[in-house]
């Protein structure tokens, strides 16, 4: 093991970057769109419900290991592995997980490259340059290949740097920015012509839609993605909060602010996609759902705010500040999982390891952009769809039927000394033990 393990300075410190994690394209673009072409506020109950009830208790299960453990996601399930097998099945859950986040990476940095180039190009265009304002908005191998190499660049600077001078200090100056930028966006988007009929879209609920399996799938996967679940990294943010943390609280407190966040974001998503269609950009595609895929964001949008003229510039920066702060302060929690097993496992030094692993992940991301049509939709799908829901899975079983009771009971009566009279107590153990295994493979088998 290598030198002192980092830590987070204060509660806020680890509330802004964990939260920062969990807030990513996920909120902003995937919670938004699900909900418009799922029936509206039917969504977002079930999505409300799941989280709470899934998602939340797998988020503890994560944050309780890693603390306990203070170690990367292969040696912490270990050190609650009782016998060989079990530890033989860490080694393969923890490594999966390490597998899984960097292809999670490889394809997200590619659409937060996106997110930046549509963020130079108003600026582009504010300075006079329109040549390039129009290559940065166009879908080019090397602009998305230069874009995808400026983005694990800054992901990996902060890596360097290390938990306090690196992450907790990027998402701590981020964070808050971001809010601010959402809030100031939708009061915004929210005066003009034809939002209020995206808000309608959004919070009036089709409760006949409520008990369709592929909401729930949807549901599901969204609550489990945005959380950043399955995968380690709240485990290891977890393993970098101080003893005298109260675990359930800080964990509750993450959960809501991911899903408020989420909210939030639909009420500017969605009155924004109603104003463009007031504005007379295309929402629906030929199917006649609304345009959810990559579409809406770097095409709707983008055509939205040209319709608004000089102000659209402005609110264009805006708007890709945001998508670009969101996915930084999630691709920097990606990388620490690898990076974090190989400073602790291998011994190589954070630096080092921030590099070599970062640009094996650009090697990936680039070949994603080289053969894009086969390849990304597949390393989607396998990744956060088949992945992710069986590592989640996996995590709880660790915790619940494999580690004993009373250590998990210790580790959080450290920082919550009455937690065993608690709400949380009564309820959570069962939860993970009972409810949450059975229910994530039966919304996985849907
Ligand atoms: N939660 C982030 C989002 O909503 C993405 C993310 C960060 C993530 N870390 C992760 C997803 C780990 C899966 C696994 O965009």
């Amino acid at each position: 093991m290598g030198a002192a393990r980092g830590e987070f300075s204060s509660r806020f410190g680890f509330l802004m970057a964990a939260t920062g994690s969990a807030v990513g394209l996920g909120n902003i673009w995937g919670f938004p769109t699900n909900a418009a072409s799922n029936g509206g506020a039917a969504f977002l109950f079930t999505y409300l419900v799941l989280a709470f009830v899934l998602a939340y208790p797998a988020l503890m299960a994560e944050l309780i290991i890693g603390r306990h453990a203070r170690a990367n996601a292969v040696t912490a399930l270990r050190s609650i592995s009782r016998g060989e097998k079990s530890r033989l099945a860490a080694l393969l859950v923890g490594f999966a997980g390490i597998v899984t986040v960097s292809f999670i990476l490889s394809f997200y940095t590619i659409v937060s490259g996106w997110m930046i180039a549509h963020f130079f190009a108003p600026i582009a265009r504010l300075l006079g340059m329109q040549g390039l304002a129009a290559w940065l908005v166009e879908d080019s191998i090397v602009r998305n290949g230069a874009f995808v190499l400026l983005f694990m660049i800054l992901t990996i600077t902060i890596i360097s740097a290390g938990v306090k001078d690196g992450i907790e200090k990027w998402a701590t100056r981020l964070m808050p920015s971001l809010i601010l930028i959402l809030l100031l966006l939708i009061g915004y988007v929210l005066t003009l012509p034809g939002a209020m009929d995206g808000l309608r879209a959004y919070l009036v609920p089709d409760f006949s839609r409520v008990t369709d399996p592929a909401l729930l799938v949807d549901a599901m996967g969204q609550a489990f993605f945005s959380l950043s679940l399955g995968v380690g990294t709240m485990l290891i943010y977890g393993s970098y909060i101080s003893s005298d943390e109260n675990l359930p609280t800080v964990g509750s407190l993450v959960a809501l602010l991911d899903v408020g966040i989420a909210v939030m974001a639909g009420m500017l998503i969605l009155p924004a996609m109603y104003v463009a269609l007031a504005n007379g950009v295309p929402i629906y595609d030929e199917a006649g759902g609304l345009i959810a895929g990559p579409g809406l964001i770097v095409s709707v949008l983008p055509a939205l705010f040209s319709t608004m003229g000089f102000v659209g510039l402005f609110v264009a920066i805006a708007f890709f500040a945001l998508m670009t702060i969101a996915s930084l302060t999630s691709s920097i929690s990606m990388l620490e999982v690898p990076v974090a097993y190989g400073v602790e496992h291998h011994g190589v030094e954070r630096r080092k390891a921030a590099i070599i692993i970062g640009l094996l992940i650009t090697v990936i991301s680039l070949l994603i952009v080289l053969n894009f049509d086969p390849l990304f939709d597949m390393v989607v799908t396998l990744t956060t769809e088949v992945s992710q829901p069986l590592l989640g899975f996996a995590f709880c079983i660790f915790v619940a039927w494999i580690w004993h009771r009373n250590g998990i009971l210790e580790e959080i009566q450290k920082g919550s000394p009455e937690v065993e009279s608690g709400w949380f107590w009564k309820i959570w153990p069962v939860y993970v033990k009972y409810i949450c295994p059975p229910a994530i493979l039966l919304v996985y088998f849907q």
